[in-house]
């Protein structure tokens, strides 16, 4: 049977206190409702319906065609925001999963086990519950002598003897989507003043249906995230979960505790993560590769056999076996060639650093080109900003640029060339020349050692 997906993220989310909307909070680096989205895909070939209302425009442009948007203008609850999608979903049939978005960690597996349930029941409803110690929060679900689910009463409407309940309302369901729609107008406004979709429940035994529950066993997966705290919890279980997978496709992790990898970044087998490294974005990295201790790293690609030691990179590339640090600093469009090192307090920004150069210590390298086997000498800066413009510097194969000498960009430095110790180069040095002094001109003939 078709399975379609709808997800409910109008609500405000008060509780977040917060300028943005409940789910576009960051979780292991990616919005709510991308991991909503995420687990809806893993489930059905259908594009997930989600109902927007509170900060719509956010989730739009998150999301833009990778989902179906409906609109709740006024959030009047679980089962209002359910209605809005009436309109685009009611000739669909087959089976609907509607989950919420502030539950970030709900497996497919699970929302897999609902629809099966469904398929051999042929039930109107098969819900998901848990038991907890701590019912704080949730709707209670109420059974009768024999067992039958009969009705969900939330945690405001409860009786003294509801409250007590430990079985409670996971807030993911699977509808018979034939049944669900005219179903749904003979829900009541609640005392609150809001249409709970959790009295769906109650509509369907009153006309002798039964609902059908499955009792989740990792109340993990059931973390709803109303504030911050529970933010905090729904990370710690999200990075335990994403590190675990990748320890057991070969990443070593010193401590996995501290070390934190967003949902989207891959690892290749035989890497090495120390303490306190941080994978972010969409951060590639290749195997056998040493990172961290310290190393904070945004969507970069990093190839095999690299090491990166106490250093922040964001949008940069390493290729094979090249390394960054001690604090070094490669910003976006850094790319250090095979075999090349960056270390000591170093700055690269839009440059390439060629295969088997260096540049150890003090540099900063911004908009340039820079051939293999280069040595950039200590404290060297390439003066790429002239107060108006970016300019671009090129340094070629096998040059050799003296301690604490700036380049004032835009410039060309031939192959093999040397610059003396604390040059200032403002003019274009040809291949094999040594060019030395403020502002540096070539050395006379006969006086070829160059400072260092
Ligand atoms: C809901 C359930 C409760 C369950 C709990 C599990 C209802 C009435 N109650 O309570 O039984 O135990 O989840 O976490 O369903 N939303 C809209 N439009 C609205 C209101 C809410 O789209 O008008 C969305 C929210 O964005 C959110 C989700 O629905 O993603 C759940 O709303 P929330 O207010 O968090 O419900 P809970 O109080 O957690
Ligand atoms: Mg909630």
């Amino acid at each position: 049977m078709k399975i379609s997906t709808l997800i409910l993220a109008a609500g405000q989310g008060t509780r977040m206190v917060s300028n943005l909307p409940k789910v576009m909070h960051p979780l292991a680096g990616k919005p709510l409702i991308r991991h909503a989205v995420r687990t809806a895909c893993a489930v059905s070939d259908e594009k997930p319906v989600v109902v927007v209302g509170h900060g719509s425009e956010r989730v739009q442009q998150e999301m833009g065609s990778e989902v179906e948007f409906v609109f709740q203008h006024e959030q009047l609850g679980t089962a209002h925001a359910v209605m809005a999608a009436e309109e685009t979903m009611r000739e669909r049939g087959g089976m609907l999963l509607v989950f919420y978005a502030d539950m970030p960690l709900i497996t497919p597996r699970t929302l897999r086990s609902l629809a099966e349930c469904m398929q051999t029941d042929q039930t109107s409803i098969c819900m998901l519950t848990v038991e907890l110690d701590d019912p704080h929060g949730f709707g209670r679900v109420i059974r009768d002598p024999s067992g039958k689910v009969i009705e969900i009463v939330e945690e405001a409407q409860a009786t003294p003897a509801q409250r007590e309940i430990r079985e409670l309302n996971a807030g993911v369901y699977c509808f018979d989507a034939g049944w669900l729609w005219d179903a749904l107008h003979q829900i009541r406004i609640s005392s609150k003043g809001e249409y709970y979709l959790t009295d769906i429940v109650a509509v369907a035994t009153s006309s002798g249906r039964e609902v059908k529950a499955i009792r989740l066993d990792d109340p993990d997966e059931l973390v709803g995230i109303n504030n911050r705290i529970h933010l905090a919890e729904a990370e710690k279980i999200m990075r335990r979960r994403i590190n675990t997978a990748w320890m057991l496709q070969g990443v070593t992790m010193v401590n996995p505790e501290t070390c934190y990898i967003d949902a989207d970044v891959i690892i290749g087998k035989d890497t090495v993560l120390f303490p306190n490294t941080f994978l972010r974005g969409k951060t590639e990295i290749g195997e056998a590769c040493l990172i961290g201790p310290n190393a904070i790293i945004e969507s970069c690609k990093i190839a095999n056999g690299c090491k990166v030691i106490a250093s922040v990179m964001e949008g940069a590339q390493m290729d094979e076996g090249s390394e960054i640090g001690p604090f070094g600093h490669l910003r976006k469009g850094a790319h250090l060639g095979e075999g090349a090192h960056m270390g000591n307090f170093g700055e690269m920004k839009n440059s390439y650093l060629g295969p088997h150069s260096k540049m150890g210590h003090f540099s900063y390298v911004g908009d340039a080109q820079i051939a293999e086997n280069v040595n950039i000498g200590a404290g060297t800066i390439t003066c790429n900003y002239d107060g108006v413009r970016k300019n671009r510097t090129e340094i070629g194969a096998g040059a050799f640029i003296g301690s604490d000498t700036m380049l004032v960009a835009p410039l060309k430095i031939g192959e093999g060339a040397k610059t003396g110790a604390g040059a200032v180069v403002t003019h274009d040095v040809p291949p094999g020349t040594v060019v030395v002094g403020v502002p540096a001109r070539p050395l006379k003939k006969g006086k070829e050692e160059v400072e260092r």
